[in-house]
């Protein structure tokens, strides 16, 4: 379904559910505009109408256990970058925990909303940003790039649409096959700043580590000095020189 304006396309599908409308695994909710767009850690997200994909895919992973709710996490990655790769080449990597990143970069952004009921995900609502054809951003986003500013030409949102909703349900459905090996596998063939040393700062202060791996509960782990610490989200920043 396609909104030509609304808050946010999560915040719509949350008010779906909440009022009993019924609807299946894989309901795609897109917006034309969104005036209260969020982001992570209550940050907002802007995008200027009609020119980017901003959309919330329902989905329903009841066969997840609560406790592997980032193995989400990691089916859509690895099928939001599945699709990028083929347009945009190997500059697409996952920053962790999930935004979409080029080069130095942020293309976009993904928030994943969960209504748990007991030990069980009822609803899951997969929030996706991609920068597409908008070239210019406020101040205040930081560091964004897009599709055209990339490749130098517009790009089709109605494409890019459905080859992201197809990459992201063949993931899903290697996720309900329980083969998460494979999806870790390109989430960490894919991760950026992995294996290489670079600047990090936490409470604790700033210094050089280097991304080893990620955790089956989505944390971090750095070699700081040969020893591996493992950071939550909001724990750590990554320092761009
Ligand atoms: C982030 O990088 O902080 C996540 C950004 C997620 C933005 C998308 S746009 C569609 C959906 N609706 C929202 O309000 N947010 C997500």
């Amino acid at each position: 379904m396609t909104l030509t304006e609304v808050d946010s396309t999560n915040n719509f599908l949350k008010q779906a559910l909440a009022n009993s409308t019924p609807l299946t695994d894989g309901t795609v909710i897109m917006a034309e505009s969104q005036y209260a767009g969020r982001g992570q850690q209550q940050n907002k997200w802007h995008s200027e109408p009609s020119k980017n994909l901003t959309i919330s895919i329902l989905l329903k992973p009841a066969f997840l256990p609560v406790t592997q709710q980032f193995n989400l996490n990691l089916a859509i990655s690895v099928g939001i970058i599945n699709a990028l790769i083929p347009v945009l080449g190997t500059g697409v990597k996952i920053k962790w925990p999930n935004d979409v990143y080029f080069n130095d970069k942020k293309l976009g952004g993904v928030l994943i909303e969960n209504i748990i009921q007991g030990q069980i995900i009822k609803n899951s609502i997969v929030g996706i940003g991609l920068n597409v054809n908008q070239t210019e951003f406020a101040d205040w986003v930081p560091n964004p790039t897009s599709v055209k500013q990339i490749l130098q030409k517009d790009y089709d949102l109605k494409i890019l649409l459905s080859d992201i909703c197809a990459y992201i349900e063949a993931a899903y459905l290697v996720l309900k096959a329980g083969n998460i090996d494979r999806l870790k596998t390109f989430f960490m063939q894919n991760l950026y700043w992995r294996d290489e040393l670079h600047s990090f700062k936490t409470t604790e202060g700033v210094f050089d580590g280097i991304i080893t791996d990620v955790t089956q509960a989505g944390q971090l782990v750095v070699s700081i000095d040969n020893e591996l610490r493992l950071y939550s989200f909001k724990e750590i920043e990554f320092l761009n020189k």
